[in-house]
């Protein structure tokens, strides 16, 4: 794995990278146990110098090369962090995602939203698994792009980077994308916490209750500590008044004391510490360059400010994890063939394809014919229109940019789809008369529309940040209502990173899809569902609301804000809202029937599992694969609960007419509320209520009743 090497991927550019070596001394003939990791770990450090424990916690790559490095061509490498040649103890090597590998050019998969939509946990495992080889495969050693982080309101400038808005959806995929990833690497989860505002990143206060905050904004960070996850980032914004790089009660209190974690924590790059007293606070690694840690954070420890415990701690929590990893991986499947593999490109587009949600089909004018599928075999002519139809849009330009060998835009997996008679007119839409001239002359047209990564993504002070609108731009209404009235064949593709108000156009186009940023493949995938070829199966992550009303209170200037125990579909139901398209929803080529509702058991105690069945019928033509959700309602609580939430979801594959009875199992656990005045977890004895179907609106769930005992 060592030397220089050559990589040319499609984009005619010859990359000169060097691989460095795996994990040397740190890699034992025999696997260790978690003692034996323990006992090699401790005698390491025992060996180190004060020096050299503190060099392992900061960035290897000198101040100005690395500052260079971060402006220019970020990532393009591994950065490294922690390198002791005496005691050949490797560093970490940090890529960063979460759309796949930054590094090079590997491949490219749909945003994490986009992932979020699919709610297929084994598919998010085998996106882990893929970026985990490709990272390995050129030279890193750490996956700093599990993003889980609340998408609390729609404007979040980096909504694409995380799965959506509820915290149980947030751990069970977070969970997966680590369990595929750290097959091969260490993986990272990021921000920790409450990190939802881009503007005012590095100095935003968010106050909030610690009830809210364990329950809403960290209790999915836990379930990917449960699922061992080997490292944590702390966000830039203040929780509380303090930095979450130094928020004690977060990475010491809550983090390391309470839940237990053995990883260590990694600050946010740059601006993620202000000193070397983040040390006290938990924080283990300053990333990507030594700026507060180093020789500063040594006189720290002379002058008594930081005790040696601290460091010996942090150190041992960095060589513990190390070794764990030394330990771990495939290696036949590493090697440079691994990466953009045609297994990888294969994965990106069933990614894609089943992130894809199909939000409106109405039937064809005067016929009882859905507008999609599109049926190749009878078409003659398709309009394509709008400039987002032949833009590699794959997202965000900032840290999370993934540099692939190619990108197949809409209009191409469209011209590759359809046959060789049927003639493909584009318009880029700028002038809406041209659009509206073919959109007349053919069988259907297709607008494609939304954002690029000006509109939205990481704050790069001309571009990005959080979207001071949720509509689409007003040329881009004004060409769907102009081509809708020429042909009313007409189907809506947006693209962006979360929820897009669709008010003043929806009703009158008759299918609308949401296709996020859908990666390399997202043209092919598009295509696919498109023409039929696959069947649309995914749900959204996020309400879509009919007004920013409809939201809670956002402010992409704010030095400091509240964020309350109510967002997304909670507060809909709060308030008795509704939304233009609801949490969970999507809807596929074939229809679901949700029948015979059973719970095991009408009481469980407090330790006990409630086991919850259903049966699902596909009642359509066609084979799909259907999302069922399962919700509590807390129906006898003493405490103000959500009117419902989200605790379990399963996904099934029915042929036509198929029933297939759906399970799910509920641990009482799972329904405690924090008591703020105890400081404790509490499972009330009450009553509760099941609700299982197909979104979280009402009409599509059935209902049965149940109750905890202590
Ligand atoms: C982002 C992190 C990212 C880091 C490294 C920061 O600006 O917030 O998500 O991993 O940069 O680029």
């Amino acid at each position: 794995m060592n030397g220089y090497v050559n990589i040319e991927r499609g984009t005619g550019k010859m990359a000169r990278f060097k691989v460095p070596g795996e994990w040397g001394a740190l890699k034992e003939d025999v696997p260790l146990t978690k003692e034996q990791v323990e006992e090699k770990a401790t005698n390491l450090l025992a060996q180190m110098s004060l020096e050299e424990k503190i060099k392992q916690m900061s960035g290897d790559t000198p101040f100005v090369r690395g500052l260079i490095q971060l402006l220019v061509a970020y990532n393009i490498r591994s950065l490294p962090a922690g390198e002791n040649v005496r005691l050949s103890i490797p560093a970490i090597r940090f890529s960063d995602g979460p759309r796949g590998v930054v590094m090079n050019h590997s491949t490219c998969f749909p945003v994490t939203m986009a992932r979020g939509a699919s709610w297929d946990r084994a598919l998010e495992e085998s996106v882990g698994d893929a970026i985990g080889v490709e990272a390995r495969s050129q030279g890193a050693n750490f996956f700093g792009g599990v993003c889980i982080n609340v998408l609390r309101h729609p404007a979040w400038g980096r909504a694409q980077e995380t799965y959506g808005e509820d915290p149980y959806h947030l751990g069970e995929m977070g969970a997966a994308l680590v369990r595929g990833v750290q097959r091969h690497v260490m993986a990272c989860v990021k921000h920790f916490a409450a990190n939802s505002i881009e503007n005012t990143r590095y100095r935003v206060d968010v106050r909030i209750s610690e009830r809210t905050l364990r329950e809403v904004y960290l209790s999915h960070f836990k379930r990917c500590v449960d699922e061992g996850v080997a490292s944590v980032m702390s966000a830039y914004n203040k929780v509380n008044g303090h930095y979450c790089g130094h928020n004690r009660h977060l990475l010491r209190d809550i983090l390391k004391k309470e839940w237990g974690f053995e990883g260590f924590v990694i600050s946010d790059f740059v601006f993620g510490i202000r000193n070397g007293k983040a040390a006290n606070a938990g924080l283990d690694i300053e990333m990507p360059l030594t700026i507060h840690f180093g020789k500063k954070l040594m006189k720290l420890v002379r002058r008594g400010t930081v005790p040696e415990d601290v460091i010996d701690d942090a150190v041992l929590r960095i060589l513990k994890q190390k070794i764990r990893f030394a330990q771990i991986g495939e290696p036949g499947r590493y090697g440079l063939q691994a990466v953009v593999s045609s297994e990888h490109k294969a994965l990106a587009r069933e990614a894609a394809q089943k992130s894809i949600v199909l939000l409106k089909n109405d039937c064809v004018a005067d016929t009882t014919k859905r507008i999609l599928p599109i049926d190749v075999a009878h078409l003659n002519r398709i309009a394509i229109i709008g400039k987002l139809a032949t833009k590699p849009n794959t997202g965000d330009k900032g840290s999370s940019m993934v540099r692939p060998p190619y990108v197949i835009t809409p209009l191409e997996g469209i011209r590759a789809a359809v046959s060789r008679d049927c003639e493909v007119m584009y318009s880029d839409g700028r002038v809406i008369n041209k659009a509206v001239d073919i959109a007349r002359k053919a069988d259907i047209s297709v607008i494609i529309v939304g954002y690029t990564h000006r509109d939205e993504g990481e704050y790069m002070f001309t571009k990005g940040g959080d979207r001071d609108v949720l509509t689409l731009k007003p040329h881009d209404e004004t060409l769907i209502l102009q081509t809708v009235i020429a042909n009313p064949n007409t189907a809506v593709v947006l693209m962006g990173g979360s929820a897009i108000i669709t008010e003043s156009w929806r009703e009158k186009v008759p299918a609308i899809l949401m296709a996020w940023y859908a990666g390399m493949e997202g043209g092919n995938a598009l295509a696919d569902i498109l023409f039929g070829k696959v069947n649309p199966c995914a749900k959204l992550p996020c309400v879509f609301p009919k007004s920013e009303d409809q939201l809670p209170f956002f402010d992409k200037r704010a030095r400091s804000i509240e964020y309350g125990y109510f967002h997304g579909y909670r507060l809909m139901d709060k308030q008795g809202q509704t939304p233009a398209f609801p949490f969970g929803f999507g809807i596929s080529y074939t229809t679901y029937a949700y029948d015979n509702l059973q719970l095991d058991q009408n009481e469980i105690n407090l330790d006990g599992t409630l086991r919850v069945s259903v049966d699902i019928t596909n009642t359509g033509n066609i084979a799909g694969e259907e999302i069922a959700q399962l919700y509590v309602g807390y129906d006898g609580s003493r405490v103000e609960r959500p009117f419902k939430e989200l605790k379990g979801f399963s996904k099934v594959y029915l042929t036509p007419g198929e029933t297939k009875r759906v399970r799910f199992a509920l641990a009482a656990r799972q329904l405690a509320y924090y008591d703020e005045l105890h400081s404790n977890w509490i499972v009330e004895p009450t009553e509760y209520t099941v609700y299982v179907g197909s979104s979280s609106r009402t009409q599509d769930l059935l209902r049965a009743e149940f109750r905890i005992h202590s």
